[in-house]
């Protein structure tokens, strides 16, 4: 394991002002993306989408990486170039999804445990031939009455551990992505201490299977209010305890942090990626690594017709441009509108 080399590819996925776009949406939820601006769900339309996308020039300029899906990473766009070639020419890194989804975890009502680690070596050295350097695993911890409990955080915590050791072996860096949910109407303080309780165990796991922090990546959800909840914080209030819980929780020697957007809106969530590195004084890299925060606008702009695929490519370009202000506590609202 070549540590070095590791920590330069962490450090290149979260280089100033640049950031993650997370493409690797199964089958079945790029499905539901597809139903809702009426485009049908093909194996050839999920490659033309991604294609447009991978081409444009918020590649070059704002994308750090791209996270496939194990479909894309083997695709070649229409004229026969592998889709991982465009990302590594637009000077971007392919990564690919590797966690095989969730299933319920056995004596724990309502929580689950994320599967994949058999023959996950294999499928590694695949990936890392096919040109992957870095790859993610989502854990998934639900907030509710009783839940999570810490024997299903320990188990997941444990699964998260193992995948990135196994992905520093294959010369890989893992995203490690415990995703606790806004779903449900619990407030701030309810995330806030899921998440500190949440990112402990992921640190005391990563430590007991020795991962070197160096050359790993944390994908986190920020501290924010459950969908549900009537009191609603303020960006401020996010960002400081957002910030606050990584404080505690983080080991400096992680080279960075890319959030995910998870169902907030476009603007909040570059809102708050700017507010955090708007008050900074913390150790690490923060930038994005969004799924829907980035996509949502060029999806709704392409509607699947080859003739608005220019105006999907400007609509990309523009939410990558900026979360890329954000990255730098640069972003503010009237950027937007200038747009
Ligand atoms: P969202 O930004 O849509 O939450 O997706 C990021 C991701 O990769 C979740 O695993």
């Amino acid at each position: 394991m070549d540590l070095a080399a590791l920590n330069a590819i962490a450090e290149k996925m979260v280089a100033p002002g640049k950031g993650i776009l997370a493409a690797d949406e199964s089958s079945g939820t790029i499905k539901k993306r597809f139903d809702a601006i009426g485009v049908e769900s093909t194996e050839e339309n999920r490659r033309d989408y991604r294609e447009f996308m991978f081409r444009s020039d918020a590649m070059k300029n704002h994308i750090s990486g791209v996270i496939l899906y194990d479909e894309t990473i083997w695709q070649d766009a229409a004229d026969g170039t592998p889709l991982v070639e465009l990302i590594n020419s637009a000077g971007s890194i392919p990564g690919i999804k590797v966690d095989e989804g969730v299933q319920p975890l056995p004596y724990f009502p309502g929580e689950t445990i994320t599967v994949g680690l058999d023959k996950l070596a294999a499928r590694l050295a695949k990936y890392y031939e096919r040109g992957a350097r870095f790859a993610k695993w989502r854990a998934v911890i639900d907030i509710a009455e009783g839940v999570p409990t810490a024997g299903a955080v320990k188990a997941n915590a444990h699964a998260l551990a193992r995948y990135a050791a196994l992905c520093q072996q294959a010369g890989i860096v893992p995203i490690v992505e415990p995703e606790v949910l806004m779903d449900g109407a619990h407030d701030i303080e309810r995330c806030d201490e899921v998440t500190r309780f949440v990112l402990n165990a992921v640190f005391q796991e990563l430590f007991e299977q020795r991962v070197p922090l160096e050359g790993i990546v944390l994908k986190p959800n920020m501290v924010i209010c459950g969908k549900g909840c009537s009191k609603r914080a303020s960006v401020e209030e996010v960002a400081v305890r957002t910030i606050a819980a990584l404080k505690a929780t983080v080991p400096s020697a992680v080279p960075g942090i890319a959030y995910l957007s998870g169902g907030q809106s476009d603007q909040e969530a570059t809102a708050h990626l700017d507010a955090m590195n708007r008050i900074g004084g913390f150790p690490w890299k923060m930038t994005f690594s969004y799924g829907r925060a980035l996509q949502a606008a060029p999806q709704k702009a392409w509607a699947g017709k080859t003739e608005n695929v220019s105006a999907a490519q400007r609509a990309f370009c523009h939410r990558a441009r900026m979360n890329s202000l954000a990255c730098l506590g640069q972003w503010e609202g009237a950027h937007e509108k200038a747009a």
